[in-house]
């Protein structure tokens, strides 16, 4: 049994295999934690790892691969899962959701059909499980608009939002998206315009909306800032240094919510010289009245008695 993880080192699931799932996301669906993300190996797209206590993670499925059925829904559906070479097209920051109201698992991801991230595009799937084979369909760009660095925000009347970077990266958008979570329905916000914000992750505490964002540096980590607002549709506050310099060397994937107090970042340490070798540092928030405040820890503990996480330093 796991009972320690080393920020930055090797997490192996439960199998004693490495977790590859990068620029992830965690769903919490009846008692247990689905973590997804990028895996990039072989014919694999997106992976799904299990958990109920964060430590220890069961191996799913890859939910995502180039042989994964496609059932287009978009008007716009001629790039595939493989490339017009056969290739592999490059799918990052995976999201998931569950909707209430359709009983489906939609999953939203960036696209690119090539190494150049020119499509700038988004693409969806979905699935009646949490880790089953997810159904691929199509990728588009919302509103024509050029879409990167993404992420999925649920809010507790089940109003979801997309948010991911438009105009070459200048400008954060956040969509609302339609009830059934499969089209955006309303582009509800241009986030500082010009500010090259991406790799977007938001949280809601006290009924106020956190998003926590990077500066655009490639796979080299830099200054972390986060923003407020009382609603997702805004307005947002400014900017604010969040972490040090380099965010301890990470940059943001997701936040996750384990109550009112306990909120963790989940990041990733990309190695952009060998993306195989990135791992993961998760983090907890620490907050001074409104104000979020990232600390740096070593490792995360599990305290047996009270099932909860722990950092050293
Ligand atoms: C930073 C992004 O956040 C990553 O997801 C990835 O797209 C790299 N850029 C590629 O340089």
């Amino acid at each position: 049994m796991n009972t320690k993880l080393t920020n930055g080192g090797i997490w192996n699931d439960i199998n004693g295999e490495p977790i590859h799932a990068h620029g992830g996301h965690i769903l919490f669906h009846d008692d247990f934690y689905y973590w997804y993300g990028e895996d990039r190996r072989g014919d694999m797209y997106v992976s799904c790892y299990r958990s109920k206590d964060l430590f220890n993670w069961e191996f799913r499925n890859h939910i995502l691969t180039t042989s994964t059925p496609v059932a287009p829904i978009r008007v716009r559906t001629n790039l595939g899962l493989v490339n017009e070479k056969g290739g592999k097209v490059n799918l990052e920051r995976p999201k998931v959701l569950f909707n209430p109201a359709t009983k489906k698992f939609v999953l939203w991801v960036h696209y690119e059909n090539g190494n150049d991230y020119n499509d700038a595009a988004c693409a969806i799937a979905t699935s009646d499980s949490p880790d089953g084979h997810f159904v691929y369909h199509g990728s588009f760009n919302p509103f024509g608009y050029m879409s990167r660095d993404c992420t999925l925000f649920q809010d507790d009347d089940g109003t979801a939002y997309f948010i991911s970077a438009a105009r070459d990266n200048a400008d954060l958008h956040v969509y609302r998206l339609q009830e059934d979570y499969l089209n955006v329905e309303c582009l509800v916000g241009k986030l500082w315009q010009g500010e090259y914000r991406e790799a977007p992750a938001v949280f809601k505490r006290n009924g106020k909306y956190y998003m926590l964002t990077s500066f655009c540096t490639g796979w080299e980590p830099n200054q972390g800032k986060y923003a407020m607002a009382h609603s997702m549709e805004g307005p947002w506050s400014m900017l604010s240094d969040f972490g040090d310099e380099t965010t301890y060397h990470t940059q943001p994937a997701f936040v996750l919510k384990r109550s009112e107090q306990e909120f963790l970042y989940f990041s990733d340490r990309w190695n952009g010289a060998d993306y195989f070798q990135s791992s993961y540092v998760v983090l907890p928030i620490e907050f001074h009245g409104d104000v979020p405040t990232l600390n740096d820890y070593s490792s995360l503990l599990f305290e047996r008695e009270t099932r909860s996480m722990m950092f050293e330093r």
